[in-house]
């Protein structure tokens, strides 16, 4: 472990503490863990974010009985406090390295170290666990019963092993069940990613003109949360139906060739490479503020924008960096051009991460429970366990819906009945 300031541990668990109070469906399931231990005797092994939420749904593992190693998923996204908190006072192995140390050898040497704790699930986010332990921890693989995947970038390398042959384990697409997706890349990164920008630029954004690039499950949310700031919204796409769809949304829908020029914010939730690129960066206005939501850093060409760089004014706001062009345009990077939300802002706020942990909760115990049984192969979530989720955040806002009567139910299992 090689986070462990003991200063930390009370900051620590009085944020892991406040973050657990907006989540009550994973609470309730820790509670049940607690009681039926159903990882009793069990390693997991988590490459995730290490944030107060990742910290709870690492608690519920625990208090179902697992040992549980935490590396982080992302150098720059690390919250010290949350790390030293985890070690101290939830016994979670936290293996997260200097927050401020964004170099690659050590993340790697992290995820060596989760790894380490020799697992039987493997809870990943972005799939560099999974395909370290498919590449250099082979010896590990008989051992490990499951996994889960968290992110939309993981699940797209997931599906590419799984294609080849390579994948050697049953791993559940926690990023695309309902209460992931929906919620979390669209709710949740919709507010964050913003929230970043604002802390990290204090830019008034009515009247202002925001370019989303990617009109997916987060870029939707990006869009509609800056549209009700009073933003004009740019979207960019390269899917005809989503570039279609922010169209009949109301959005503006551009090349980026020709929104680069217009954005006083431009914003990447892509899951591709290579969006903002030096074409772009000659056009971009004076001030621009750019940052990246999709998962890697590749989205915004930062080597191109250094290269293009006279000067670069590092922390000329929290979490941003200035970079002065040859001919006097500014433009402000967020969080070195990795994700917005979480190396400039608080990331997710906890109501939303709420269901996609509840999620990764129970799929973990599904696994558990299927003993190993299960092929390799990519799994959807199981139904019940979404509906599951769903309901019990439904219960803890107090909200009713209704229940189909039998003849409803009928009604929709028929053909017969025509009009
Ligand atoms: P998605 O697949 O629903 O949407 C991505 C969209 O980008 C698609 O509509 C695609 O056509 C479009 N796109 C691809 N290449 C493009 C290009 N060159 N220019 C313009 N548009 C392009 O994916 P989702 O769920 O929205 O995730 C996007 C990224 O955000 C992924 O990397 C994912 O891992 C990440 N993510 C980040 C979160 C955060 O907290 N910042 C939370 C959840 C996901």
């Amino acid at each position: 472990m090689t986070v462990a300031e003991p200063d930390l541990v009370a900051s620590g668990t009085a944020r892991v503490e406040w973050a657990d109070r907006a989540m009550p469906v994973l609470r309730e399931i820790r509670s049940r863990f607690a009681a039926e231990r159903p990882l009793a005797g069990k390693r997991v092994a988590m490459c995730m974010h290490v944030t107060a939420e990742t910290a709870n749904l690492a608690r519920t593992l625990a208090a179902g009985g697992a040992t549980v190693a935490l590396a982080a998923s992302n150098p720059l996204s690390t919250q010290a406090d949350t790390a030293a908190a985890l070690g101290a006072a939830y016994d979670v192995g936290v293996f997260a390295g200097d927050p401020t140390d964004a170099d690659m050898a050590t993340y790697y040497k992290n995820i060596h170290a989760a790894l380490d704790v020799g697992p039987h699930l493997v809870l990943d986010d972005a799939c560099d666990l999974i395909t370290t332990l498919h590449t250099e921890r082979t010896a590990l693989i008989d051992d490990v019963i499951g996994g889960c995947e968290q992110t939309t970038t993981g699940l797209v390398r997931l599906r590419a092993m799984h294609r080849s042959g390579a994948l050697r384990i049953p791993v559940v697409d926690v990023g695309s069940s309902g209460t992931k997706q929906l919620f979390d890349n669209t709710y949740g990164t919709g507010q964050s990613v913003l929230e970043a920008v604002l802390h990290a630029s204090n830019l008034l954004l009515a009247g202002r003109t925001v370019v989303v690039a990617g009109y997916g499950y987060c870029g939707r949310g990006v869009a509609a949360r800056a549209a009700g700031l009073g933003a004009s919204v740019i979207v960019t796409e390269i899917d005809p139906l989503r570039a279609l769809d922010a169209t009949l949304n109301g959005f503006t829908v551009l090349p980026m060739d020709d929104a680069a020029r217009r954005g006083d914010v431009i914003i990447t939730v892509t899951g591709n490479r290579d969006v903002v690129t030096t074409e772009h960066l000659a056009l971009v206005r004076d001030g621009a503020v750019l940052a990246n939501g999709g998962h890697f850093d590749v989205e915004i060409d930062v080597r191109a924008l250094a290269a293009a760089a006279v000067e670069v004014r590092r922390d000329v706001r929290p979490g941003a960096d200035e970079y002065v062009l040859a001919d006097g345009r500014r433009v402000l990077l967020l969080a070195s051009g990795r994700v917005a939300n979480l190396g400039a802002g608080e990331g997710h706020p906890p109501d939303v991460m709420d269901l996609a942990f509840a999620d990764q909760a129970l799929a973990t115990e599904w696994l558990a429970g299927a003993g190993g049984s299960l092929e390799a192969g990519v799994y959807d979530v199981p139904a019940e366990i979404d509906a599951a989720v769903a309901r019990g955040k439904l219960g803890a806002m107090s909200i009713g819906i209704d229940t189909p009567t039998d003849s409803q139910i009928a009604y929709l299992d028929a053909w017969e009945q025509g009009s």
